[in-house]
């Protein structure tokens, strides 16, 4: 069994260590070391990670290559793609990387998913052929974030005609918003949904069924504008979805892991099929890149140990993610729940609890408008917050005036936040100096695209799924389940039944019992 992480030498070490850093500013790191970009960068093909502007030296990066081996990162990297049963907790094995694996004949799971591939294709040349002109996907976390994404992101690779819409909300407003403005005859839903057990997705899939059932001319043909994505094909059978029109999933692919399984058949029917291959084939590309790359230049390891880092001994307990570019402008919400729901757990394996701080909290907006909301906090706040800005170099569109500011400010935004501004440089009424000078030394890493394709949107989302991985490998915890989440569900359930009448309501803690009759009463 593994010590607690922070009874580890290297950890230790990475603590006195820090005391060090301390007492160092970026802005003299960069002036000691004029080559300190081609120290601390690194790329792979279409992309460029640079992370000079952390506070690191090429000590602090040994020493959390020290943390890396003591915690046994790449034994247990290997046992994920041998599939052996690393989710501990449901006694499943962790395979969402075999998916995108296509010259791999071997493995059970690389098998499925050709089948599934072949299912996909064959689909979307039929709904082609046919008379949709509408996809709405209905469904909610990992069954919604990441094809929403993906299908956002590659609006310049659609290539099948069919426009796509994303439904996830319990909140009536959103299906209505979407229904609105299609027509029923047109319309195919894909209910996705791992468990088809989801409330969310159940109440907007029978609304769904309501509303083609309220069009006389569809009303004994609505179950074909339905098809299902589950690993639970029994319930979606009950769901009147016919077993023929149920696209397969597996326990061994959690749902925030899962867009390219059957997942992902919105972004096929929105992309196509060569398309949706190429995006499995640069997933793959970091996924080889993440097993041979020596972890100095292995940018899922140097990120997610750079986190660790900023975390657990800069003190910075957030974490923003950035997107310079319109196009990733979902990627923050994709990132949140496979950070938090991953990591965000408060024991190790064995069930003891963690002695130091577990996932950061993730949030983030595009830039610039983030720029002109929550970056003075990032500036100027007392909380530390780390930052990965992400940019492409060629841009969607012809403007290139616009994409230079774009990425002008994005670049200067990492240098502001790095230099900051003395009270020597802020030349002013020294009454507003205080308030104009920026303390600086903020961290950042800059992630650059050459292009946003379905290759590198492919490799720049399996990366993230690694450096996931290796966090939760170095807190040794299970990244796998989503225990913490059940609880909330199941109370909602039972709220549900008290508020589907008028009697007053009693049995419950003061503000809950408070809260149901205020909205009983106004609802
Ligand atoms: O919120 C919990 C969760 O189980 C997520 O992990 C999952 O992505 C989401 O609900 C949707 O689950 P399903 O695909 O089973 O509907």
């Amino acid at each position: 069994m593994r010590k607690p992480l922070s009874e580890l030498v290297s950890y230790q070490s990475l603590h006195t260590h820090a005391h060090d850093i301390q007492g160092h500013t970026l802005r003299e790191l960069f002036a000691q070391k004029p080559n300190r970009f081609d120290v601390f960068s690194h790329s792979i093909d279409s992309l460029l990670l640079d992370y000079s502007k952390n506070r690191v030296t090429e000590e602090t990066i040994d020493k959390l290559l020290a943390l890396f081996y003591e915690c046994e990162v790449e034994s247990w990297r290997d046992k994920m793609f041998a599939g052996e049963l690393i989710n501990t907790t449901e006694h499943r094995a962790v395979q969402h990387a075999a998916l995108r694996d296509l010259n791999d004949a071997t493995s059970a799971m690389a098998k499925n998913q050709l089948d599934v591939l072949q299912l996909m294709g064959a689909f979307v040349e039929q709904v082609r052929a046919g008379d949709f002109t509408d996809v709405v996907n209905i469904g909610i976390g990992g069954s919604h974030l990441g094809p929403m994404l993906v299908c956002d992101a590659l609006s310049g690779f659609a290539e099948t005609g069919l426009n796509v819409h994303f439904v996830a909300n319990v909140d009536a407003t959103e299906i209505n918003r979407v229904l609105e403005k299609l027509n029923p005859a047109s319309t195919l839903f894909i209910i996705t949904s791992k468990s088809f057990t989801t409330q969310e997705t159940l109440a907007n899939a029978d609304t769904a069924k309501n509303w083609l059932a309220a069009d006389e001319q569809l009303k004994n043909t609505s179950a074909k504008h339905f098809v299902a994505v589950s690993a639970n094909v029994e319930k979606a059978v009950a769901f009147g979805i016919p077993q023929e029109c149920v696209f397969p999933m597996w326990d061994e692919i959690g749902g925030r892991y899962s867009l390219w399984s059957a997942v992902g058949l919105s972004i096929v029917l929105y992309v196509g099929m060569p398309a949706f291959k190429e995006l499995l084939r640069g997933a793959n590309a970091m996924d080889e890149h993440f097993k041979k790359a020596q972890p100095k230049e292995n940018l899922p390891v140097l990120l997610a140990l750079l986190e660790i880092w900023n975390q657990h001994f800069l003190q910075a307990s957030v974490h923003a993610v950035l997107p310079y570019d319109a196009r990733l402008q979902y990627l923050p919400a994709y990132l949140q729940q496979l950070v938090m729901e991953s990591n965000g757990k408060y024991v190790d394996r064995a069930g003891n609890p963690l002695s130091v701080p577990s996932a950061p909290v993730v949030f983030g907006d595009v830039g610039t408008n983030a720029q002109h909301s929550f970056f003075q906090l990032l500036h100027q706040g007392t909380q530390t917050v780390s930052c990965d800005f992400i940019g492409v170099a060629k841009a969607g569109h012809e403007n290139s005036a616009q994409h230079d500011m774009l990425i002008a400010n994005m670049i200067g935004q990492t240098q502001a936040l790095m230099l900051g501004q003395t009270l020597e440089e802020v030349h002013d009424d020294p009454q507003l100096a205080a308030h104009k000078m920026f303390p600086g030394n903020r961290v950042s890493n800059t992630l650059l695209l050459k292009d946003l394709t379905p290759f590198t949107l492919g490799m720049l989302l399996a990366m993230y799924e690694h450096k996931v991985f290796v966090q939760g490998i170095v807190l040794n915890i299970n990244s796998f389940d989503q225990m913490g989440v059940e609880l909330g569900k199941n109370l909602a359930s039972n709220l549900l039944e008290k508020m589907q009448n008028t009697d007053f309501v009693s049995d419950q803690d003061s503000s809950t019992n408070a809260l149901i009759n205020f909205y009983k009463k106004h609802s």
